[in-house]
């Protein structure tokens, strides 16, 4: 799994011949027909979108990269993909929504008594997986599958609000997670809404993407309407419940700041800058992020930092998108404290408290397949990515798809130009350094309760 996941940052960090024994060792030593139980999303985010990555740079589908293409490769990252797929059908099948079971076993399909409910982003974030393997394999049933879950889902909005909840039950149809937030359980949900809409050119998930928007807007979106420019407090999205839009709790969550990434694509730069430095205000307070901070407590609800990648990611795509040093000097920060904290002698270990900095002996494929592959393109200026960046897209796991005119439905739509508007941005010019200006900035500091000395041992 973790070689899986990493096959394509060995892309990034230009390692050709690494890459391709890498590579030849999956084909060689992976196989599928195995008496394991996974989860739908993580084994496709992971799993299905780095085979599929990888397989497009080794046949030049993805020429953007340079050329990784392997004298004796015949399709076979691609035929394991397909494989893995179609062990997981069964997880779609005779539900009584038609929405997937979360769990599926890759030899026996689902299990007896195996649990019915799922949290939203699961069920409903395949579509760039599942619809790059139907372009590939020219069998549209994949795309079907997952985007009749997205449609099923989307109906289940509340009548009231149009908010979704975080986890449903695929047999009743029934919220079982009222919690409506941009964090775990809803997150891809609404990411892919909008790179789908990138990658394939279809209005629907636009249309969807919007309405979602609009809601989080209306609902989730606290504080001063623009960040930059008015007086009050500093935007904050909190969390509310689905039915009628009252605040639920006073946290916010690390996978929450993949939301600034997405802000960023949709050419919201000056509220995606202030989205950041919330986060930015919980790294230099610890160090590293807490899973959970309560910013009203200000402290943590949960302690520990699995190494995860969502606020390095936002900074490099920020980085791209304002080419602000301060993004490099922020990203400089996270490297150093990684090193500091959590560097062990096989490689990085999870912070168990952010508080002690006690480590866990454990570190997850997505530190390889993002943290550090983000990393590296914030300061790897030449580096092919970042050459060809505005033709590339992230999965939720940062693995890279071309956007290319092969996947696009409407001719008459130009990646190209769509994507000159939502990442082109003109603040470089007419900034200063850095982006927010130091009041603001430490206006948001106080409100995440970082005073400026916590992080003295860094
Ligand atoms: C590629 O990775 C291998 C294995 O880690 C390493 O020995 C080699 O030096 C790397 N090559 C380059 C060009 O970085
Ligand atoms: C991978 O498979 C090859 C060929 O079957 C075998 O020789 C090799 O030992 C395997 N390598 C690992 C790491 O399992
Ligand atoms: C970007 O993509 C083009 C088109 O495939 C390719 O010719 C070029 O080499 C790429 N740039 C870099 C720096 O790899
Ligand atoms: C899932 O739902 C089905 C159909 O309602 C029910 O028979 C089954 O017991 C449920 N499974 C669990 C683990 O609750
Ligand atoms: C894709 O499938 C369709 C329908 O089965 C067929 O008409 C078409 O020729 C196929 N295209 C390619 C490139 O194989
Ligand atoms: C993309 O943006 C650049 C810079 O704003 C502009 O010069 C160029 O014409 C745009 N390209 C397209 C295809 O719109």
């Amino acid at each position: 799994m973790m070689s899986i996941d990493s096959l394509d940052s060995l892309v990034v960090f230009q390692n050709k011949s690494e890459f391709h024994r890498a590579v030849r060792l999956i084909i060689d030593n992976v196989s599928f027909e195995k008496d394991v139980t996974v989860q739908v999303f993580e084994a496709t985010i992971r799993v299905v979108g780095s085979l599929l990555s990888s397989h497009m740079i080794l046949t030049n589908e993805n020429n953007l990269l340079g050329d990784y293409r392997m004298p004796d490769y015949d399709g076979e990252l691609l035929t394991m993909a397909h494989d893995i797929v179609l062990r997981m059908l069964p997880a779609f099948e005779n539900t009584l929504t038609g929405l997937p079971y979360p769990r599926v076993n890759l030899i026996k399909g689902v299990l007896e008594g195996t649990i019915n409910e799922t949290c939203t982003a699961g069920a409903g974030s395949l579509l760039l997986e599942f619809g790059v393997l139907s372009r590939l394999l020219n069998d549209s049933s994949f795309e079907i599958i997952a985007r009749k879950t997205n449609a099923r889902l989307w109906n289940f909005r509340d009548k009231r609000t149009g908010l979704l909840g975080n986890v449903i039950d695929v047999q009743t149809g029934e919220w079982k997670g009222i919690l409506s937030g941009l964090g775990a359980g809803l997150d891809s949900f609404y990411e892919y809404m909008l790179k789908a809409y990138i990658l394939f050119g279809d209005e629907t998930d636009l249309k969807m993407y919007l309405d979602a928007q609009d809601q989080i807007w209306t609902h989730m979106r606290k504080g001063r309407a623009n960040c930059r420019s008015d007086d009050g407090q500093p935007p904050i999205y909190v969390n509310v419940d689905m039915r009628d839009g009252k605040v639920v709790n006073t946290w916010i969550d690390a996978l929450q700041a993949s939301f600034a990434g997405v802000l960023v694509l949709d050419g919201m730069i000056d509220e995606a800058v202030c989205f950041h430095a919330l986060y930015y205000a919980l790294w230099k307070k610890y160090g590293v992020l807490p899973e959970r901070y309560n910013w009203h407590l200000k402290a943590p609800d949960v302690s520990f930092y699995p190494l995860r990648p969502e606020f390095a990611e936002a900074t490099y795509l920020l980085y791209r998108a304002t080419k602000s040093p301060f993004y490099l000097h922020v990203g400089r920060e996270i490297i150093d404290s990684l090193n500091m904290h959590s560097r062990v002698r096989c490689g990085f270990a999870t912070v168990h408290d952010v508080v002690d900095k006690t480590l866990e002996d454990r570190m997850e494929s997505f530190f390889l397949s993002e943290t550090t592959k983000y990393l590296y393109l914030l300061f790897d200026e030449d580096n092919p990515v970042n050459k060809n960046y505005s033709r590339l897209l992230f999965t939720t796991e940062g693995h890279i798809f071309p956007i290319s005119n092969k996947f696009r439905d409407a001719e008459s739509l130009s990646p190209i130009l769509d994507l000159n508007v939502s990442c082109q941005s003109n603040l470089v010019e007419d900034t200063l350094f850095p982006p927010l200006n130091e009041n603001r900035l430490t206006q948001i500091f106080k409100m995440m309760g970082y005073y400026g000395n916590e992080v003295q041992a860094s």
